[in-house]
């Protein structure tokens, strides 16, 4: 069999015609929003690809035949194939035309322009759903990444190539900047290939897909908050596998329509009722208590733009110290870091604003904590807890705000492992490396009044 060269993941895909913004436009500290721009950018990843067919057509209907579970026929029940294959890897319907296939999954862009094969894109990690609704821009809490490269190239007939680092362990999480660090490492200062990796001593823990809808509002992004939110050469990062540094400077303008286009997008309002006069209260609490790290909401809102020392944040340092100084002054050398260099300072956590936090659990930036009510009584926190089948609101927490879950034994995950490796990955052990529950503490001293209160109010962020 030949091995796969995975390289290639990351194109970029369809957009949805996302509604447009009610009210004030999206604008970035000291930026004017440019809506021409955020329209072509739209567009550009509405219509185009970017990035060769990693696989062909026919694996998305042969992947079926790996799964433990019988699936059906893809020629006779192509609709009920098509469920079966969005809940093995969690996928979502494209909202928008993407030739049958999933969110994430798309045509890549074949020899002379011509669509082919089969291409994972940005989607696949930045397109969600909730409550049956797909949205681009959510971070998808379903994915399982991994077994949805590894089958796919084996339904190609290939070896998926060896794990050198951890992908995901659970659903939902994903080590992107792993990927990344490991792509860079592959490429000299001057972005040629190299044919052996540069040793760069990253160690990155797999993580919780932070949602698009908050870019606007910042002026420093990823966890860490160490790179210019502006940048916009490092959003084309996953196209290393690939693209010659010639391709990467034809297709800055483009990425730069596609930033302008994120800075558009909006969360969605929460869709049950709130009782206005405990958002109230929980609103005065949440001034005193959490604003002066994560800003003000409504008209006139700040967004202060903190980012918080490990030792006052504590919650898992493996994001924050992975990074390494070598590879951090390795990506500043290239063109990707000459504009906006990543910052030589390694602090903690950006404390993020929580526009929209309600549609975005499992909470903190590795996914630890299953509900707000969770995080903000830290000694509730579930050790080892289930996913949910699906972002239905069957599964949904309206009190605790977030999904319901079951908490699990030490041997109730073992025996599920032994019996299906497939179930087990709705199952996330904050014991693991860089998913541990602890820190973030901030509403321990709250009663349980004034907690039930705040979340009533961030309910309506
Ligand atoms: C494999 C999953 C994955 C794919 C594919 C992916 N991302 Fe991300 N993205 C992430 C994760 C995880 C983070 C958080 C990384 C961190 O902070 O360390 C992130 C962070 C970001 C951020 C910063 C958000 C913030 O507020 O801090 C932007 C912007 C972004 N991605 C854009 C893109 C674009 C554009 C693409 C496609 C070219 C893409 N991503 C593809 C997983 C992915
Ligand atoms: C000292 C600064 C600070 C205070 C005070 C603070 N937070 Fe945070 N908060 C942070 C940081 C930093 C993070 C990111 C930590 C991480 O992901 O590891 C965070 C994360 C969160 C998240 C998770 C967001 C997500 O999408 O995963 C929520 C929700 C949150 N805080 C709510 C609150 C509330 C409510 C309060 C008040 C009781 C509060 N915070 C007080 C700094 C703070």
């Amino acid at each position: 069999m030949r091995q796969a060269s995975w390289g290639i993941w990351f194109a970029l895909g369809y957009l949805v015609a996302a509604p447009s913004p009610a009210g004030e436009p999206a604008r970035s500290p000291g930026e004017v929003f440019d809506a021409a721009a955020a329209e072509r950018g739209r567009i550009a990843l509405t219509l185009q690809g970017f990035l060769k067919p990693e696989w062909s057509e026919s694996a998305y209907r042969r992947a079926g035949r790996l799964w433990d579970q019988p699936a059906p026929d893809p020629g006779r029940d192509p609709d009920g194939y098509a469920a079966a294959f969005r809940h093995r890897y969690g996928l979502h319907p494209a909202p928008y035309p993407n030739d049958g296939l999933p969110m994430g999954l798309r045509r890549g862009i074949g020899r002379d322009g011509v669509k082919s094969g089969l291409q994972i894109d940005c989607m696949a990690c930045h397109g969600g759903s909730i409550g049956g609704k797909s949205y681009v821009g959510l971070g998808n809490t379903q994915l399982d990444l991994r077994p949805l490269l590894n089958e796919l190239t084996i339904a190609d007939g290939r070896r998926p190539p060896p794990s050198t680092f951890v992908l995901n362990t659970s659903r939902g999480t994903n080590n992107a900047g792993m990927v990344a660090a490991v792509l860079l490492s592959l490429r000299n200062p001057d972005l040629s290939f190299r044919a052996f990796p540069m040793p760069l001593g990253v160690n990155l823990p797999e993580l919780d897909t932070p949602a698009w809808w908050l870019l606007k509002r910042k002026r420093t992004m990823y966890y860490d908050g160490r790179t210019d939110a502006r940048s916009v050469r490092t959003n084309m990062q996953f196209m290393l596998g690939e693209k010659t540094l010639e391709e990467f400077k034809k297709l800055e303008p483009t990425f730069r329509d596609l930033r302008a286009y994120l800075l558009s997008l909006e969360p969605p309002k929460y869709p049950f009722p709130i009782d206005s006069a405990k958002a109230a209260r929980g609103q005065v609490v949440f001034e005193e208590t959490c604003a002066r790290c994560h800003g003000t909401y409504g008209p006139g809102g700040r967004y202060p733009n903190k980012i918080i020392a490990l030792d006052v944040i504590g919650t898992d340092p493996a994001r924050a110290k992975g990074l390494s100084d070598r590879h951090v002054a390795y990506y500043n050398s290239t063109w990707l870091g000459a504009v906006h260099p990543v910052s030589l300072e390694r602090k903690g956590y950006q404390a993020p604003p929580l526009d929209g936090v309600w549609a975005t659990a499992p909470y903190l930036h590795n996914g630890s904590i299953p509900t707000l009510h969770a995080l903000l009584a830290s000694s509730t926190r579930p050790r080892r807890f289930t996913r949910p089948p699906s972002t239905g609101f069957e599964h949904y927490d309206t009190t605790h705000v977030g999904w319901r879950f079951t908490e699990v034994s030490a041997e109730e995950l073992a025996s599920t492992a032994r019996r299906s490796p497939f179930q087990a990955k709705f199952i996330v052990d904050t014991g693991r490396f860089g998913m541990s529950n602890g820190g973030h503490t901030f509403g321990d001293d709250l009663s349980e009044d004034e907690r039930m209160d705040l979340i009533e109010y961030l309910k309506t962020l």
